[in-house]
């Protein structure tokens, strides 16, 4: 199966009323474990790369990886997406690679570290969607801004710092056409999210309610979805790590955000930390090993553990064969024809 547009992907899920995981890779081991994931499960897949995955595997060896994962799953939809593009020029140049979805964090100035204006947000982002719907190719904006700080990505703080106001999601969503938009409703990137155990009001539901209500033809993107699971920490710090305590996301949480309006749900550290206590373990109960593969090999596995055990929370598990791909041309042609725009929006409050 040829890569598939994310918006088709998201508004499938949005019928059959599910969330899709979207996972960080870096490298050929992460793309197997989601593939391996998927398949077991039989659930279509966002697969995403950061600036700095895209740095680090270079750009060329990441693509062909994703296209033979493409081309061995022909029974999964699998979109391959930009996460946190900082500029027009990263989504450019993701899109001439070949993938079929950018996300445009506009919310933070190019640096990916100082808050940006709105107005800088909307321009930024609206040239983006002119370019890539031309192309068929999907868009997730960003309104409100996240907490944490990811290989150099983020504005650091508590995911409480900067909140969506939902008027201006609205206004955003509006002037840029986004398919897709990630709220603050205060997650955080990376492991250290909360500072002790979480209760339901951890999530500002009420916020998220308000915007999916106003642009139910948006999909809305919950970043820093990590639910950061105490076995896994464990495992880390059993073998000579050194995690301090922490908490992530409930998954319950998650699900209730689904069930909301959610559609993709970014999740990278626990895969982190599945594939660091999987590695720590062999190194220490076999510290005479140092063929790569006796410690990637359990590392895979581990991820992709924790990818399948996503997919079936998330409820995109079994949802693989429902549908098939519409050619990325296709879908061009429905941005312009207007059949796939998401306005009107929904008249404000
Ligand atoms: O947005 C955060 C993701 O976890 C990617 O992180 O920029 O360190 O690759 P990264
Ligand atoms: P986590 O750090 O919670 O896995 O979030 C990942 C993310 O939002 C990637 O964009
Ligand atoms: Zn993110």
């Amino acid at each position: 199966m040829p890569l598939v547009s994310m918006r088709q992907l998201l508004d499938e899920a949005a019928k059959g009323g599910y969330g899709v995981g979207a996972f960080n890779v870096n490298d050929m081991e992460q793309i197997q474990a989601i593939m391996m994931a998927a398949k077991e499960t039989k659930s279509p897949v966002i697969v995403q790369a950061s600036r700095g995955a895209r740095q680090f595997a270079e750009d060329l060896y990441l693509f062909r990886l994703i296209q033979a994962a493409a081309e061995l799953n022909p029974d999964i939809p699998i979109a391959m997406h930009q996460d946190h593009g900082n500029s027009f020029e990263t989504c450019k140049s993701a899109i001439t690679l070949g993938y079929t979805s950018v996300m445009m964090d506009g919310s933070l100035k190019e640096d990916g570290k100082t808050p940006s204006s709105f107005e800088e947000n909307v321009e930024v982002t609206r040239r983006v969607v002119d370019y890539a719907h031309e192309r068929g190719v999907t868009v997730e904006g960003e309104i409100g801004v996240l907490g944490g700080v990811e290989d150099g990505h983020g504005a650091g703080g508590s995911g409480l710092d900067h909140i969506t106001d939902p008027d201006q999601a609205v206004e955003f969503a509006e002037r840029t056409g986004v398919d897709a938009l990630a709220i603050a409703i205060g997650t955080s990137h990376g492991a250290y999210k909360f500072t002790k155990k979480p209760d339901g009001s951890v999530l500002k539901m009420d916020v998220l309610i308000a915007i999916h209500k106003r642009l139910p033809k948006t999909h809305l993107v919950m970043h820093g979805s990590s639910s950061v699971p105490k076995d896994l920490q464990d495992i880390v710090n059993k073998y000579g790590g050194n995690l301090k305590e922490t908490w992530g996301v409930p998954v319950e949480e998650i699900q209730l955000g689904i069930r909301n309006g959610v559609r993709k749900v970014n999740v990278d550290t626990d895969n982190r930390l599945a594939i660091t206590g999987a590695i720590r373990k062999v190194f220490a109960e076999t510290p005479e090993k140092f063929d790569p593969r006796d410690y990637m090999k359990p590392a895979r596995e581990a991820m992709k553990k924790v990818v399948a055990q996503r997919m079936v929370e998330f409820g995109q598990a079994g949802h693989a064969g429902d549908y098939s791909p519409i050619a990325i041309a296709e879908i061009a042609k429905g941005y312009k024809d207007g059949s796939l725009s998401t306005q009107p929006l929904v008249a404000a409050k």
